[in-house]
Parts: C-alpha cells; sequence; structure tokens
C-alpha cells in the first residue's frame, strides 16, 4: 500500500469513499464518528486497536503538536485529534489520500484540528523543531533510506519529543509471498531487521523508550491483518484492490518468520 495503484480525481475519490459510506449503511449528511471509519482508514496490521495501543503508550498531551508521517487517509490523526483535542499535521505522498483524508475530516467535524500536506516523508515541510510528537503507522517498509528518514523525523522534533511507530520488520527468512500490502514485489519492499532499525535510530541521537515485536499478539488477534470486510461492511477495499491476495500473504509472512510487526518509542535527546 505504498500509494494507491490507480490514480483517481477528486471527484472519483470522494464518490468512491461516499459510495462506500452508504453501503456500509452510514449517512455522510450526519457528522461522523472516527470510530464508524475505522474498518476504512486505518490501514495498518491490527487496524484500529493497534492505534489506540500506541496513542495510549505515547501519552500525547493536548497542547502537543502532532505530525503522522504517511498518514494515508489520516484515520490516527482524528483518533488522535479526538481524543486527545490536539493539533495534528499530516504528511502523505498521495494526492488521492490527501483528497479523501480531507474528506473525511470534514465528515468528522475535525478539519480545524488537523492540516493535510501532500509530501514526502524524505523532505517534510517543516521547521526544524517544531513537533512534540512524530507518529507513523506502517510508513518505512517503502522508504529505502531509513537513515536519511530517521534524521529528518529527528530534526522535526522538539528536544525530548517522540517517535512513535508501527512498522514491519524484516525477519530471518527472506520474503517469498507478493504482492504484499505494501509491495507488489520483492524490490519495492524496503525492511531492515528490529536491530538494524534501533541502531539507525540510537545513530541519530534517539535513545529508546520501546521496541517491541507484536507479531505474535497481532497473529493471535481476530483483527490481525487488513482481511476485507463482509459485503455491506466497510472496508480498505474501498481503496485497496487485490486486498484479499495482500492480506492472506502479509498473514503468512507474519506466521512463517519472513516479517516482524514492530512497535517503538525513540525520545529525541
Ligand atoms: C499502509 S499505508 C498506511 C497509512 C496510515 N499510516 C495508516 O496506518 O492508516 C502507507 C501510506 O504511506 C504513504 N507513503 C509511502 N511512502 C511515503 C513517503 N515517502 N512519504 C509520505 N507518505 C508515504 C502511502 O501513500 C500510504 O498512504
Amino acid at each position: 500500500m505504498s500509494s494507491l495503484e490507480r490514480h483517481y480525481s477528486a471527484k472519483d475519490i470522494e464518490m468512491r469513499i461516499l459510495t462506500g459510506l452508504r453501503m456500509a449503511g452510514l449517512d455522510p449528511e450526519q457528522r461522523l464518528t472516527p470510530a464508524q471509519l475505522a474498518p476504512l482508514d486505518h490501514f495498518h496490521t491490527g487496524g484500529l486497536r493497534a492505534s489506540e495501543e500506541l496513542l495510549a503508550l505515547l501519552q500525547i498531551a493536548p497542547d502537543a503538536r502532532v505530525l503522522d508521517i504517511g498518514a494515508g487517509l489520516a484515520g490516527a490523526a482524528r483518533l488522535i485529534a479526538d481524543s486527545v483535542g490536539c493539533q495534528v499535521d499530516c504528511v502523505e505522498l498521495s494526492a488521492d489520500y490527501c483528497c479523501g483524508a480531507a474528506l473525511l475530516n470534514r465528515l468528522t467535524g475535525l478539519e480545524d484540528r488537523i492540516r493535510i500536506h501532500e509530501g514526502c516523508a524524505r523532505e517534510l515541510p517543516f521547521e526544524d523543531a517544531t513537533f512534540d510528537v512524530v507518529w507513523m503507522q506502517n510508513v518505512g517498509m517503502n522508504i529505502a533510506d531509513k537513515g536519511a528518514l530517521y534524521r529528518d523525523i529527528a530534526r522535526v522534533l522538539k528536544r525530548g519529543g517522540k517517535y512513535g511507530f508501527q512498522e514491519m520488520a524484516a525477519g530471518p527468512v527472506a520474503c517469498s509471498h507478493f504482492p504484499l500490502p505494501w509491495a507488489s514485489e520483492e524490490k519495492d519492499s524496503c525492511l531492515v531487521s528490529a536491530q538494524e532499525m534501533r541502531a539507525l535510530l540510537l545513530k541519530q541521537g534517539f535513545v529508546e523508550e520501546l521496541l517491541e515485536d507484536t507479531s505474535d499478539a497481532v497473529l493471535a488477534s481476530p483483527a490481525a491483518s487488513s482481511t476485507p470486510a463482509p459485503a455491506g461492511q466497510l472496508g480498505l477495499s474501498v481503496f485497496v484492490d487485490n486486498l484479499a491476495l495482500k492480506a492472506a500473504n502479509a498473514r503468512r509472512s507474519l506466521e512463517e518468520g519472513q516479517v516482524r510487526l514492530l512497535r517503538g518509542i525513540f525520545r529525541k535527546r
């Protein structure tokens, strides 16, 4: 899911989302809650539950400034803004997702607290020391130069600020089941091991507060992967092509140790 595989006009994006909402019995003319949208807009292993767990671990203050990198449809940003009350900036590479995120912000009445920036994680369009928290879920798998990524995250964080993430990491065995949700073929998958990730973060001056492998917990949970929703229910297939195969391959890769799911919190010194 590095980006949408097809590109739509802004109008098509809105139509896809509005149709998906109506088919799931939601009325876009009424104010929607972030929780109602969760099956559609948390594009990562573990879905809403994984976001809620990361949020609880990060303990974000209401006056904090938060940056969500690779925000997708900004489901996590709405969860954070709604439950904490803080301001969230989102950086997202895909213009299509930016458009969808802006629509969902309006439908939930959260557009005043969330700003969507179309841009790249590698060139964050912010001044140094702007944010208290940088949040990133299931994005780094598409970014080869993780050293440069972590350098820029450290740059935009304030001293003492936290980088909280969920990320797929390389397991002891190479990936062999493609397409995966983040990579149609091997060349698109940029995984490093947990040890390499830690070393790269420490090199940029971060202090480790948490780095845990949540693969087994997520495999044991019924919402383990981004499985397609049953007909008539809201789900990621509003946007993602070939979701059933990608989700099955992700699960198999986790089960066979080809990938590991990591959660981490690193503090800027
Ligand atoms: C699996 S989705 C996760 C979306 C969101 N973080 C979530 O968990 O719901 C990966 C997202 O990262 C975005 N992305 C990939 N590479 C990026 C980059 N270099 N800069 C910004 N966004 C990027 C993709 O467009 C996509 O929206």
